[in-house]
């Protein structure tokens, strides 16, 4: 049986421990490693195998593993990576991939080199409401893409320091800028805006409040805020709506895809709005709903090792070189608020 380690045992480590937990029938938990001894013992206590290290070079050498997860934070990337791939080590990371592009692309490049199998945590393009939203997609002109992402303030000792996390688009909204760029279409162009003043929190360097307006290749403009002020439920937001001319589909992630579209095959007539404050509503409309059936983090772990057993990375969505493209989106917003200039995409 395939030895399967991993790097970084906290808490996405977990989300992924719960899962190679259920795929004990394909893999051997062989070794856990962190910085913190304790937490990589936990680890091998709740898998029942594997010994805990806090040298990754060390549980390499011992254990030979034939596939990893690297789950560390964005700014501990680099050294794990170079080593991984000398080795020959086929590996699951977790976005953000690197905080530098030049990092990102040298890794990209001797994982191309070494021919080695890559997947990266963007599990939510292995849900079920996927397909349905590009089927709609495809049919469908769309003119809108607007996303939002607001959520309370992560609780990673590190996530406050944008020179470790990113900041909210590098690190948490990098999920909705993926999942549009899969299902959708690329960016050309990002201009981008970070505002303070919600959280009181001096040591935070992470913008709290970002909005950012997109110029799609294809020609589609579209708007994406996030947010981490949000103290309460109430407040939290996770939409992407994609507006074409007579249909609307609002997607929440690994959640629910409802598809808005005329009841009749008649053009709406002016007389059938209904005009309410300043805005403007259809009347006769029906909706389709869709809720998530799937288990999106699990299919994503077992795509990753089933590759690796299989030797055929055919059926990975995110492998290294596409997430990539992903960080030069999220890393191009960055450099908009920074600048206050519009950032022109390159791949
Ligand atoms: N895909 C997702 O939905 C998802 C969800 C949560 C987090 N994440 C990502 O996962 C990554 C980790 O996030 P987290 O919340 O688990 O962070 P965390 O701080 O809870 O855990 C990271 C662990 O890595 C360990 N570590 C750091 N450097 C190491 C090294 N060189 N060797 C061994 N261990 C090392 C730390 O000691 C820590 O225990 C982040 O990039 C985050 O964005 C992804």
């Amino acid at each position: 049986m395939k030895k399967l380690v991993m790097i970084g045992c906290d808490a996405v480590g977990s989300y992924h421990l719960d899962n190679l937990m259920k795929l004990t029938h394909l893999v051997e938990l062989a070794g856990f490693c962190d910085l913190i001894l304790e937490k990589a013992e936990n680890f091998s206590k709740l898998a029942g195998s594997g010994k805990a290290y806090t040298d990754f070079r060390q549980m390499y050498d011992e254990v030979e593993p034939d596939m990893v997860f690297i789950c560390v934070p964005p700014f501990a990337h680099g050294e794990i990576e170079f080593e991984t791939i000398e080795r020959k080590i086929p590996f699951f990371v977790e976005k953000p991939i690197a905080l530098d592009m030049n990092l990102a692309k040298e890794i990209a490049h001797k994982i191309e080199a070494a021919g080695l199998i890559t997947a990266v945590g963007f599990q939510c393009r292995y849900s079920s409401l996927v397909p349905t939203t590009i089927d709609f997609l495809k049919e469908n002109p769309v003119a809108l893409v607007e996303a939002s992402r607001i959520t309370n303030l992560p609780q990673a000792p590190w996530w406050k320091d944008k020179n470790k996390s990113g900041g909210m688009l590098a690190e948490s909204t990098i999920h909705q800028l993926d999942i549009i760029r899969y299902m959708f279409d690329e960016p050309e162009s990002v201009v981008s805006q970070g505002a303070f003043g919600w959280v009181n929190d001096p040591d935070m360097t992470v913008e709290e409040l970002t909005t950012t307006m997109i110029r799609f290749k294809g020609g589609a403009l579209g708007v994406i805020l996030s947010g981490c002020y949000a103290t309460h439920g109430a407040s939290y937001d996770s939409n992407i709506t994609f507006s074409a001319r007579d249909k609307r589909a609002v997607h929440k992630i690994i959640e629910s895809l409802e598809i808005y579209e005329k009841e009749d095959s008649d053009d709406l007539a002016p007389d059938r709005f209904v005009t309410k404050g300043d805005g403007v509503l259809g009347k006769d409309i029906k909706s389709r709903k869709y809720d998530e059936t799937d288990d999106a983090g699990l299919i994503c772990d077992q795509t990753f090792i089933q590759a690796v057993i299989n030797s055929d990375p055919s059926e990975i969505l995110s492998p290294y070189s596409d997430a990539l493209k992903t960080m030069a989106f999220a890393l191009a917003c960055n450099e908009s608020i920074e600048s206050g200039k519009r950032v022109n995409i390159s791949y």
